[in-house]
């Protein structure tokens, strides 16, 4: 070892048992795991603990409307994170639940300790209550018409038209999201946590380092304001830990939520052997860092380190905020199919081109990050394609064929090897640093420098001159060196490839030391492809799977329904009130098209020679038409709320003959039938008199 071993513990934040793992979530956990991995290459003791942040209302209530025990929700529901997390090659060391033992035993340990040192206090809060359902109702479970612009609909804490903030009780309308009763005002008592005992603590602490500096600006400008008790308790009916000494009464989720990390880490070493107190004792000298979202700073930066120093534990070394992942520039969107699950994503790309991509823009900064379609495919393409894979594909061909799959035991380029083992040393501290886009820049620079030898050299060239076999081997042996340089140093991004390339290379495990003694007289195996380019259309079916499992109207299908939205189009029209607010010029509500622009819609009149069911499908016919002359064409249809099939049949309607064909997740959609009315069950197909002939222009 060049350096001292370390003793590491790292956290990333736990993700809700009620929904899937989707491409923002994925920042944090491959960002943790690419730090973990690195760790672990550097040979220190590194353990990555995680686990699923089981308790709440919105999974009490989840599970009570799917008719199954929370219990059995959160199970499920860890069993998908988990199986998304390993196909990312996301490497805990554990991964539990909040819902543990471990977990009520050390969340009572601390509650405990901190009301016996007078952090705790009680008093009467008063809150939206649910007299149907017997039930306080938290802000979001609180929906009506907002006080302010009287949009409809809106949740008890905020608009999401016009981005007032408010309590559930100034609503208008107000109704409970779980019953739709009216909900009452009612007050009961609520255990606090006396934060505002830890300011001076916390101001100390938040400049000793601990967190990244323009978090830290953020935080001290909280803390100049005065700090507040925070509530910790929420009454039956809860699913969480019950209050020790206050039946009825239960930790709101937040609380026992971070003490996970703890309870994760405790099996470990019950697991392992591991003394939990050398890691979490008052005066540990391990190091301990909580990754996660700029989103969740307040709990990880104020109300972690004062729990912990409360109750007579050690605080977290670091503390590290990333920012938050837009698609193609804009956040991600359900009704855009940018609202991209982990499991669409892996039903057609490769996860390695995601981590690789992440880390190619993650620095050690709070700001959001893109994923831009079109440069994820050409990074990941000219990057680990064209330029890392390449190089081994270019030389090992030589080696197997031409000497038996054996290196050369020559150098024939010392000083270029020593370059790339040298440049090591700055990447190692990017990655440190956790500036790993500043990484991969120098490894793709590396990459640049050995490809210009290898086309410097042409090895090609020589394989067909008599003589120069020693030359060819030194050539391509100082390629394949040069290659395993570069997999050392993109191990902790690209894992599989790695594990490849290791069974290529016919070697142990790569760490990072290694690298200084390079392989000579070596025998390989053959080369098999490590990674092929990224195929747009991959990129296509992953956007259309999100919108049309959202049942997203189609524009292969029936015409816009006037009066009744998609979401996408509510979420425009959230969009148009919010320029209004802001006073930018207003869009009008049609967009003028000229004539000719018109005139190149190419009506047609067709017979609908078939309509049936499409299985899985909610709103959709699939519609079978005949064109006269032009044949038939396929068309999905949004038409199902107004007609059964078998109405439909034998009917004469319009259609729109040069729309784009749209591949949907049933078939491909060839163009669309015009409809009109307000929705639902009131939707008409636009029906020529019978004399029109299938085929026909429609004037
Ligand atoms: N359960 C809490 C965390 C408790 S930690 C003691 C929670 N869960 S979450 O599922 O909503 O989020 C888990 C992590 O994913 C958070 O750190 C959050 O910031 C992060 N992200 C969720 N959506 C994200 C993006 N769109 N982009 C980047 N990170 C995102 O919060
Ligand atoms: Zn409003």
């Amino acid at each position: 070892m060049l350096t001292p071993k370390r003793k590491i513990l790292l956290t990333s934040a736990l993700p809700y048992a009620n929904g899937p793992i989707h491409l923002g979530h994925l920042v944090e956990y491959i960002q943790t795991d690419i730090w973990s991995r690195f760790q672990k290459m550097r040979g220190h003791d590194c353990y990555y603990v995680c686990a699923d942040d089981a308790h709440g209302t919105p999974i009490m209530l989840r599970a009570e409307k799917l008719g199954i025990t929370p219990e059995a929700l959160i199970e499920q529901v860890s069993a998908e994170h988990q199986r998304d997390f390993a196909a990312f090659a996301v490497d805990f060391d554990y991964y539990y639940s909040t819902h543990s033992d471990e977990n009520r035993e050390l969340a009572e340990t601390i509650y405990t300790r901190l009301r016996d040192g007078g952090h705790i206090t009680t008093r009467n809060v008063e809150q939206a209550y649910d007299p149907e359902k017997e039930m306080f109702l938290p802000d979001r479970f609180v929906k009506g018409e907002c006080p302010r612009c009287h949009t409809p609909d809106q949740y008890g804490d905020n608009c999401e038209a016009c981005g007032a903030t408010y309590s559930p009780s100034e609503l208008i309308n107000p109704v409970s999201a779980v019953s739709g009763a009216t909900p009452v005002t009612r007050s009961s008592e609520h255990y606090f946590f006396c934060l505002q005992h830890f300011s001076d603590m916390l101001r100390d602490w938040i400049k000793q380092g601990h967190v990244q500096e323009e978090m830290a600006n953020k935080l001290s400008e909280w803390l100049d304001n005065e700090l507040r008790e925070w509530d910790i308790s929420r009454d039956a009916p809860y699913f969480g830990f019950e209050i020790p000494d206050a039946p009825g009464k239960y930790f709101y989720v937040w609380l026992d939520a971070p003490i996970g990390y703890m309870a994760s880490f405790k099996k470990l070493c019950a697991k392992k052997g591991l003394d939990f107190d050398e890691f979490w004792g008052a005066d540990a000298k391990t190091e301990l860092y909580h990754f996660i979202g700029k989103d969740i700073v307040y709990f990880h930066a104020l109300f972690w380190p004062a729990m912990l120093e409360g109750a007579g534990f050690r605080k977290p070394s670091g503390i590290f905020t990333h920012g938050f992942l837009t698609v193609n520039g804009e956040k991600m969107s359900k009704s855009r199919g940018t609202f991209i699950k982990a499991s669409t994503y892996l039903n057609h790309l490769n996860p390695e081109y995601l981590r690789y991509y992440f880390a190619a823009k993650l620095g050690n900064n709070v700001q959001d990050l893109d994923l831009n379609f079109d440069d994820f495919s050409s990074r990941v393409n000219s990057d680990l394609v064209g330029k890392v894979v390449n190089i081994a594909s270019r030389c090992a061909g030589f080696i197997n064929k031409r000497f038996d799959g054996v290196l050369s035991t020559e150098i024939s380029e010392p000083d270029l090897l020593a370059e790339l083992v040298a440049a090591g040393d700055h990447i190692a501290a990017s990655y440190e640093n956790r500036d790993y886009n500043r990484a991969m820049r120098e490894i793709m620079a590396l990459a640049d420098r050995a490809n210009q030898y290898i086309d410097h050299k042409q090895p090609w060239v020589v394989a067909k001159e008599k003589g120069k076999d020693a030359e060819l081997h030194q050539i391509c042996s100082m390629g394949i060196n040069l290659f395993r340089l570069l997999i050392t140093y993109l191990k902790p991004v690209l894992p599989i490839t790695t594990e490849k390339a290791e069974a290529f290379l016919n070697v142990q495990p790569i760490n990072w030391d290694a690298r200084t003694q390079p392989l000579s007289g070596h025998r390989i195996n053959p080369f098999k492809p490590l990674m092929t380019r990224i195929d747009p259309k991959a990129i296509e079916a992953i956007i259309d799977a999100e919108r049309d499992a959202l049942g997203v109207r189609p524009e292969g299908s029936a015409l816009r329904v006037p009066g009744k939205m998609s979401e996408a189009e509510s979420e425009k029209k959230i969009e148009k009130k919010v320029a209004k607010k802001t006073e930018k010029p207003e869009a009008t509500d049609t967009d003028i098209i000229s004539f000719d622009d018109f005139a190149k819609v190419d009506l047609r009149i067709a017979l609908i020679a078939k309509a049936e069911h499409v299985e899985g499908a909610d709103k959709l016919l699939q519609l079978t038409l005949d064109l006269g002359e032009m044949g038939t064409r396929n068309v999905f249809a949004g038409i199902k709320s107004a007609y059964q099939p078998e109405d439909l049949e034998g009917k004469l309607t319009v259609y729109v003959a040069n729309l784009a064909p749209r591949k949907m997740r049933f078939g491909i959609s060839e163009g669309m039938v015009l409809a009109a009315g307000p929705g639902g069950e009131d939707l008409w197909i636009l029906e020529p008199h019978a004399g029109a002939q299938p085929g026909m222009k429609v004037k």
